[in-house]
């Protein structure tokens, strides 16, 4: 089983999502021998966004792309055959500024790709990715699940994997992380028993 594990925090060690999706990755490869994690830190190594150069880049015949182009195809290639090759994708997505990361938004640009990923049809879209499972770690300073300020947090991920047509999309959240020692001590604690009782509760 491939498994893509995915951080997106700017904060290095002292990140909730980092720490949480770390676990859920360890955990699983406790549940199930064989996992293979293939790891990206978006923080640590950006992604540039995607670009009119990106554009141009996948446009250009490969023995015509200059050094830079060569750069974007190869960013674009290699984010796509990871996230096409693996069975499940362990996501930490933490809330900045009422929705996920610049960094992983730059990475889901890469992995959105028509006639890869989803393809239009006579009927409407289709997404090319059913079979995968994406585990989300959503973070948040405040509490915004099932509000109009969580629409571009765990709202945009369920509607963009499910444009994928990625149905088995988990949640493991540690929210109101903002308010203070107890409330924050208590999610992650939450999070952590959700992530060893119920995430792999039927494997
Ligand atoms: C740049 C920045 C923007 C943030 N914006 C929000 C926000 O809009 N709403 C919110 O509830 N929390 C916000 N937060 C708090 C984070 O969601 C919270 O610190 C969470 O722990 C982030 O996960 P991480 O520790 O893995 O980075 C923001 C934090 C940062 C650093």
């Amino acid at each position: 089983m491939k498994l893509l594990h995915i951080d997106s925090s700017i904060l290095g060690d002292n990140s909730a999502s980092r720490q949480l999706s770390g676990e859920v990755v360890k955990t699983w490869q406790a549940a199930e021998p064989g996992v293979v994690v293939t790891y990206r830190d978006l923080a640590a190594d950006a992604i540039s966004h995607f670009s009119a150069s990106t554009l141009v880049a996948a446009g250009t015949a490969a023995e015509l792309r200059n050094a830079a182009q060569q750069h974007e195809a190869d960013l674009s290639a290699q984010a796509l055959a990871e996230f096409i090759a693996a069975d499940a994708v362990v996501i930490a997505a933490p809330m900045y500024n009422f929705t996920i990361p610049t960094q992983l938004k730059a990475w889901i640009d890469r992995i959105a790709v028509a006639g890869q990923t989803f393809r239009y049809t006579e009927a409407g879209p289709e997404g090319l990715c059913g079979g995968k499972k994406v585990v989300i770690v959503s973070t948040s300073g405040g509490l915004h699940v099932g509000q109009a300020t969580g629409v571009a947090h765990e709202d945009y991920l369920k509607v963009l994997f499910g444009f994928l047509g990625i149905t088995d999309i988990e949640f493991v959240r540690a929210h109101g992380l903002a308010y203070g020692d107890e409330v924050r001590t208590k999610a992650m604690s939450d999070a952590q028993a959700h992530i060893s009782e119920q995430l792999f509760a039927a494997a």
